[in-house]
């Protein structure tokens, strides 16, 4: 009997993602971390991304850094980095889906992130590196990966621990996948090129295969998501289909990552994604959903409040 109670306070006791709601973190206040990305480092998934909350030094740029041992309570541990136009780049100036990386031989939080001007001409990463995970971050340098245009930046991290730079190039319209130096650092050897007009590139590697997902290129408008598989990150990819009813437009989302979570008895990958207000950024939303991945198929179902065990990996509805 009490192993059954024990047994139902577990199964409930999770809390529920609710996608497309106001996210309050740990001060009730929504959650600021847009086109952001995740890393988990030991006990802690660490979330971060684009600090847009009113009230802000409009000179600025921020990126904001959140912690989670259940991906469903955040605990806001402030702005992780904090900036002020690095590149004389003028007003109204670019920082957008930053991410981190932790650099386990070099104990460094290496962050990435599109470093932009108001017309999107610049085109390059941004660079600041902290010895915290919630920072502060000091700035380092920009270029442009691989010599090329980079807009829309990704993080991939694979099972054996490779680390990967996903970023959309133009004129070539499509993402790159490039390795990291080893002290994460550099962005140092190309591996493939997507060639499809995509942004918001995400990959993750599930049961053997690479599955890759990208938005087309309407600004801040929805619109339907598409995936693509590849048995190696070098290709050949498949070709792209969509990952919901198109007539959604992905549930008015866009793409920021996917984020695998493998439990003692599932795996599941998690589809994150932007509900942008380009209005009122600040009350932006998320679109957190597992995906029904398998066998070379993707598909995105429709949102509905759920729940993650972190333990067994196990989603309930
Ligand atoms: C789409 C990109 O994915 C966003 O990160 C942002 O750059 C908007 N375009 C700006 O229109």
């Amino acid at each position: 009997m009490v192993a059954i109670i024990v047994l139902l306070t577990s199964a409930t006791a999770q809390k529920k993602i609710n996608p497309g709601e106001v996210w309050p973190d740990d001060k009730g206040n929504h959650i600021q971390a847009h086109g952001g990305g995740i890393v988990k480092i030991d006990k802690y998934y660490y979330w971060y991304g684009e600090q847009r909350r009113q009230g802000l030094d409009t000179g600025l740029r921020y990126v904001s850094c959140y912690r989670s041992k259940d991906l469903a309570s955040w605990q806001f541990m402030g702005d992780a980095l904090q900036l002020s136009d690095p590149e004389h780049l003028g007003s109204n100036w670019v920082l957008e889906r930053p991410k981190v990386y932790f650099n386990r031989k070099t104990k460094t939080y290496v962050m990435y992130f599109h470093l932009d001007d108001a017309r999107y001409k610049l085109a390059r990463v941004g660079v600041a590196t902290s010895n915290k995970p919630e920072g502060p971050f000091t700035y380092r340098e920009s270029f442009r990966p691989l010599e090329k245009e980079s807009r829309d930046i990704g993080q991939f991290i694979d099972d054996d621990g490779t680390a990967y730079l996903v970023f959309e190039s133009w004129p070539t319209k499509g993402f790159f996948i490039a390795r990291l130096s080893d002290d994460y650092l550099k962005v140092e050897k190309e591996v493939c090129l997507i060639n499809a007009p995509l942004e918001g590139g995400a990959i993750v590697h599930y049961k053997g295969l690479y599955y890759a997902i990208g938005s087309a290129l309407t600004g801040w408008n929805p619109n339907p998501n598409k995936y693509a598989t590849a048995k190696s990150l070098e290709g050949p990819w498949s070709e792209f289909k969509d990952i919901a009813p198109p007539e959604t437009n992905t549930y008015s989302s866009q793409s920021t990552m996917m984020l695998k979570v493998e439990g003692t008895k599932d795996t599941t990958v998690i589809f994150m994604a932007d509900q942008w207000k380009p209005k009122t950024q600040w009350d932006s939303r998320y679109l957190w959903m597992p995906l029904q991945t398998g066998d070379g198929k993707l598909w995105l179902p429709e949102p509905k409040p759920w729940s993650i065990d972190i333990k067994t990996g196990k989603v309930q509805f």
